[in-house]
Formats: structure tokens, sequence, C-alpha cells
């Protein structure tokens, strides 16, 4: 059978973590294709919130097996925490979760180096999570990372501190301290602890599984503005986080990739720096952000806000092959008396609907429709047609300018605030 890939259309936190859980009952396999711990998904469900780093949001279907692709990069520590947690909370990972051999692993140098690079940009750093997602990933490429496979190898503990090493002369020409020691030892601990999830060679399992007419749903990371070649550069993340890195990072080929589920939020957030041409340093972004609790899964750090930027949705609708929609948070938007939809840019003195080269926010400035807004609690509605006259025109308005269905209407983070069309 084939692969679905679902993924954000902006700067990460549009909700994925909600609809792979919403719609994992019509998959056999959730398989997370990269990222890492930088990622939050929060799941909601009988009045419990959940937010998962590095395991799929299939995990509370037990039905599903949940894969850690070899695109991922892994903290043996935040993991075994989130099963931990999970755990706790009655659901057994062990069943259910693999764990790609190929998959890179995070060591603790690796988030010290992070650490040092962004202090060292100074007022330029990325605004990066500190989880050790750069240098893991520059490792990678730079081969000479370390991996799940190398944990089942008698020289794992010498490849460890061979690497370990490497960084640490990195780590002084940073002229950057840190003590290693306490760190080596849990991070040790935690590897012994995730031994306990089978670690396999997931592009023969997915495609065994896909043979037998299994059905899998790629979890994508982050968002297509964050992509390491697509995204707002250098203010990205350093992985793929596109349609293409599903190939890549779960090792299936293009031709069995069938739909690509596009996440949006109504308006739009970003966390950490970097241009957003809609950005509302104003009292409407602060309503937005106090209304949607706009603070990031994984650092707690204020998402910044502005209204939604159709450019920029198409641009990643294009590059990653959308087939459908889903919008989320629209219940966030009740309470506006108006609300504002980017159309284009004005661009040295000219109007352009592409994302220039030079995303500079100072010399880009918005053009904007305005709509009527609505002020009806949406938030208990699960009907297309109960929606507010003025909430279905921003719907219809965008899915016209989209050019393809918006299939699902959240209006709220519980799973049952979902509204299927
Ligand atoms: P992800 O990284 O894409 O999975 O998204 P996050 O979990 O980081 O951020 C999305 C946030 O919005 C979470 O706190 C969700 O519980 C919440 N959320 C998801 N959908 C909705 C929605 O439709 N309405 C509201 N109000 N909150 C939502
Ligand atoms: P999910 O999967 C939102 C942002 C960081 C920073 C930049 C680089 O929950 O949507 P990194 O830690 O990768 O070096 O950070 O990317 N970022 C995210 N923003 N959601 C995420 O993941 C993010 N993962 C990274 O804030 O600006
Ligand atoms: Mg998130």
């Amino acid at each position: 059978m084939s692969v679905d890939v679902l993924l954000g259309l902006q700067w990460g936190d549009e909700g994925k973590g909600k609809i792979v859980d919403y719609i994992s009952d019509k998959y056999d396999i959730i398989a997370r294709f990269q990222g890492g711990p930088n990622a939050g998904h929060t799941i909601i469900f009988n009045n419990q919130k959940y937010v998962l780093h590095t395991i799929p949001s299939g995990i509370f279907n037990e039905k599903v097996k949940n894969i850690i692709g070899n695109g991922v990069v892994i903290d043996p520590i935040t993991l075994c925490n989130e099963i931990e947690k999970l755990n706790q909370l009655g659901v057994k990972c062990e069943k259910n979760l693999f764990i790609s051999r190929k998959a890179h692993l995070i060591i603790p140098t690796h988030k010290h180096l992070d650490a040092a690079s962004e202090l060292a940009k100074g007022k330029k750093k990325i605004g990066s999570t500190l989880r050790g997602i750069g240098p893991t990933y520059m490792d990678k490429t730079g081969r000479n990372g370390l991996r799940v496979g190398d944990i089942e190898s008698e020289k794992f503990k010498e490849k460890l501190e061979q690497l370990t090493n490497k960084h640490k002369k990195i780590l002084e020409y940073y002229k950057y301290n840190a003590s290693l020691k306490n760190d080596i030892k849990l991070w040790l601990d935690a590897i012994q602890k995730i031994k306990e999830i089978p670690f396999i060679d997931s592009e023969y399992f997915i495609s065994e599984q896909l043979s037998k007419g299994k059905k899998v749903l790629a979890e994508g990371a982050q968002g297509t503005l964050l992509d390491i070649d697509f995204g707002t550069y250098p203010f990205v993340t350093s992985s793929n986080t596109i349609s293409s890195g599903a190939c890549n990072g779960l090792g299936v080929a293009p031709n069995k990739i069938q739909d690509v589920i596009g996440i949006f939020k109504a308006y739009c957030t970003r966390v950490g720096n970097g241009p957003f041409i809609t950005e509302l340093n104003n009292g409407i972004g602060d309503k937005i952000a106090k209304k949607g609790h706009e603070f990031g899964s994984t650092t707690g750090r204020a998402r910044r806000c502005g209204w939604i930027d159709l450019p920029a949705l198409k641009y990643a609708i294009t590059i990653n092959g959308v087939t459908k929609l889903s919008m989320m948070k629209s219940d966030v938007l009740s309470g506006f008396n108006s609300i504002k939809v980017c159309t284009g840019y004005e661009y040295m003195g000219k109007i352009i609907h592409h994302l220039p080269y030079y995303m500079n926010q100072n010399a880009i400035k918005p053009i904007y429709v305005e709509f009527k807004g609505w002020h009806q609690d949406i938030s208990k509605m699960n009907k297309i047609d109960d929606l507010p006259n003025e909430c279905q025109t921003y719907i219809q308005f965008l899915e016209k300018e989209l050019q393809i269905p918006i299939s699902i209407i959240s209006v709220g983070p519980d799973r049952l605030q979902t509204i299927f069309k």
C-alpha cells in the first residue's frame, strides 16, 4: 500500500500531533522521519495532555506501530523520559515502538556545542531549542556521527569517546566550559534503558509492511519554513522538514507517497528568531498569543504571532505537493472585529507574490485583504454548517486561494474538537 505524509506548512507548532493522533486509526504504522527533541507535539484527550518530543503521535493507538525513523536524531535521555512518563500513564511503549538502527544519536557534547554556537553568534543567534539538533546533523553529514545501531557494537564506548574528544576540542575553540562527567553517566544509563525498545532496519520493515498492504503515515516535525533548504535560512532547523524528507528519513521511494496532508494555523506563529512578514507587534498579536496559549511546547518560550501569510502558504503547498489541508486553532480567531489575510508583499517598489531570496522583514510589507470577524465561541461546534457565516467565508476564501480542500477544521486542542468536512 502507500505512504501518506503529514507535515507543518508554517514555522512549526501548527498542531501536527493532534491530527496524527486523530487520524491514526486509518494507518498501521506512524513513523517520524526527521527532527528530534526540538519538536513538541501535543495531544489532548480525556482531560489529559501529553507532549511528545521523539515518539510518534500514534503511540496512544494500540493498533498502530510507531517507528522513529533513520532521519530522526535521538537524545536517549529525552526518549527515556518520554517512555517513562507514558508508562506511568499506562501507555506501554515496548510493544508498539521501534527505533531505526540508522537514526543518529545526540550525545551530551552536541548540546554544549549548540549552546556555544548560539553564544558565539550573539545577536544573530538562531534561537535554537538548544537540544543539540544542528551539531548532531553536522556530524551526520560530516560522516562522524554515532548511530543507534552502534549501540550493539563492542566498539560503542570507544566511538563515543572519540566523538566526545573531537567535540571537546571544538568547545575549547569556543572557550566554552562544560562539565561533562555527570552528563555522560546519565546518557549511558539512558542508553541501557532504550535497549528495551526494539532496534530495527526500518527501511526493510516499512517496505515489508507496505508489500503486505499496510498503510503508513509519515509524521513531520517543525514546519516547511524551517526546512534546511527551503526555509528562511539561516533561521531554520538542520533537517528537511518537507515531504521529500519522508523519503530520505524513512527509506521510502517517492512513488510510494500518496497523500500529503498540510497542517496550518488559521493565523501564523513563529518561535525563535528570523523573518516573519505578517508578525503583529501590537495588541492584536498579544491577543492572539493569549487566546491561543502561544508558548512553545518544548522550551516554553513565547511564540510570535501574526496574520496568515498566503504567499508563504502557497510556497509550502507547492514544495510539498500538498493534497489535503487541515486548518488548526480556528477557535482562537473568535472575538476579533476584523481578520486580515496577507495576499502579497510590497518589495522594492513592486507587488510580489513569492518569497524573495532576502527575506528582510523591514523591506517587505504585507498586503492585506480584510474580513469581518466573528464573536461566537466555535469551540463546541462539530459541523461546518454550524460555524458563523464570517468563519465560513474565511475558510472559503482560503480554499479558493490555495486551491486545495480544507478537509479538517480544528476548533480546540482536544481530539473531540475537530470538524471533518
Ligand atoms: P505541533 O508541534 O505541530 O504538534 O503543535 P504543538 O503541540 O507544539 O502546538 C500546538 C498547540 O495548539 C498545542 O498546545 C495544542 O494543544 C494546541 N491546539 C491544537 N489544535 C488546536 C485548536 O484547534 N485550537 C486550540 N485552541 N488549540 C489547539
Ligand atoms: P514542532 O515539531 C517550532 C525552531 C527553533 C529555532 C529553529 C532552530 O513542535 O513543530 P533547532 O532547535 O532546530 O536548532 O532550532 O527552529 N524550532 C521549532 N519551532 N516548532 C518546532 O517543532 C521547532 N523545532 C525547532 O525555535 O527557531
Ligand atoms: Mg510543537
